[in-house]
């Protein structure tokens, strides 16, 4: 009998009582029921833990699925950002890609225009030479001529002479002539320089070699050469830090560092400072020239490297600076680096590289 059943007949019934047969019947079926209950509610009981073992497993599924969704999550991220960071070196490379293409195109082109360009302006520039003398001695026999005209008797031809002489203005040709010869060879000097920077750009004519170099007497030598343009303009202050012996192309570099220099002194409108500063970080070495000249304009920065792109009145400036700049350094495997703020200033940073790869004996250091 069930025992739920068993202690209340013990406590309503007493422990003896007696039992009629109705009773048992009645008894019996209770008992019978208690025990179907008992096997339901135990039944129930069963599922329930299977259901929640059941739950815990698809939890723990959910959850692994959730780590390994966070973990995917964490690698998209990341490759994400390292996408992003390729297509910066990507953009960056196309840029410089294109800048050594157009460079290329252009010392190409540079180079065909200044080799036709220097033969005429060559014999022009010796003819012109010529010429002066010439014109200086045929003015002289005109002086002899004149001095001479003193002693002609005939008054017709001493009245023609001096109707000629005073018609074709010859007082003022003399001295209009010698201005006009230091135009022109102003002028025609103007045009080498121009194709001998053409030249340099494209190096056709460079005969430079690979040197290990004192940096700082290059720029003190080239600071000579345009001391005439800078010392009007600024004061220069020297922040050299110590760097070793670069192997480079000195005249070349030097080249680099006059045009920095200038283009610091024509941004200068009245008077300024041009900082050089030096120093070495790892194995390059950088120079950088910064001035507190009229700055450059954010929509010009992208085009300074170009060729011709100036913006110095006609006659003054041919774009090329900077351009031919750019190809000294891409060929050193270094970079120029630009910083500029309007009305501030602008500071330019070459980046070298000590040695060209093939290593040669070991650097002496400056004092
Ligand atoms: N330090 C600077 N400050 C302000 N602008 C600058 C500076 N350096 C260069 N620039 C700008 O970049 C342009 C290009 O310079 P780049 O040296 O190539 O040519 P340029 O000086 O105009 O002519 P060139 O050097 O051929 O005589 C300049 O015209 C000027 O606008
Ligand atoms: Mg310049």
């Amino acid at each position: 009998m069930h025992r739920l059943l068993q202690r209340q007949i013990r406590r309503f019934l007493g422990e003896d009582a007696e039992q009629t047969p109705e009773l048992a019947a009645f008894l019996s079926s209770v008992d019978e029921a208690y025990n179907s209950a008992d096997a339901e509610h135990l039944m129930i009981e069963r599922s329930l833990c299977l259901m929640s073992k059941e739950l815990t497993e698809a939890n723990a599924v959910l959850r692994n699925e959730l780590a390994e969704r966070q973990r995917t999550e964490l690698a998209l991220k990341k490759e994400k950002e390292e996408q992003r960071y390729l297509i910066g070196q990507l953009e960056e490379a196309q840029s410089h890609l294109l800048q050594s293409e157009k460079m290329a195109s252009i010392g190409q082109l540079a180079a065909g225009v200044a080799h036709e360009i220097n033969n005429p302006i060559g014999y022009v520039y010796s003819n012109l030479a010529m010429l002066e003398k010439y014109v200086h001695d045929s003015f002289a026999m005109l002086d002899q001529y004149e001095l001479a005209e003193g002693v002609i008797t005939d008054v017709d031809v001493r009245t023609h002479l001096k109707n000629t002489r005073d018609r074709l203005d010859i007082a003022f040709i003399k001295q209009d002539l010698s201005a006009l010869m230091t135009e022109s060879k102003e002028g025609i000097t103007r045009v080498k320089t121009i194709v001998q920077n053409l030249k340099d750009f494209s190096h056709v004519d460079i005969l430079d070699e690979w040197q290990l170099v004192n940096l700082h007497s290059g720029i003190e030598s080239t600071l000579n050469i345009v001391n005439n343009e800078i010392k009007y303009k600024a004061e220069v202050v020297r922040e050299y830090g110590d760097l070793p012996f670069v192997e480079c192309l000195s005249s070349q570099i030097n080249q680099v560092f006059m045009n920095l220099l200038v283009n610091a002194a024509h941004a200068i409108e009245e008077r300024g400072t041009i900082s050089i500063r030096t120093g070495q970080q790892g194995d390059e070495v950088w120079v950088e020239i910064a001035d507190t000249g009229s700055g450059i304009a954010p929509e010009h920065l992208k085009k300074i490297f170009d060729p011709f792109f100036t913006t110095k009145p006609i006659g003054k400036g041919t774009g090329l600076g900077l351009s031919l700049s750019y190809g000294i350094i891409q060929k050193h495997h270094g970079r120029i680096d630009v910083n500029s703020i309007v009305g501030k200033g602008t500071t330019f940073r070459v980046w070298l590289p000590i040695r060209q790869g093939v290593a040669l004996h070991e650097p002496d250091y400056e004092i």
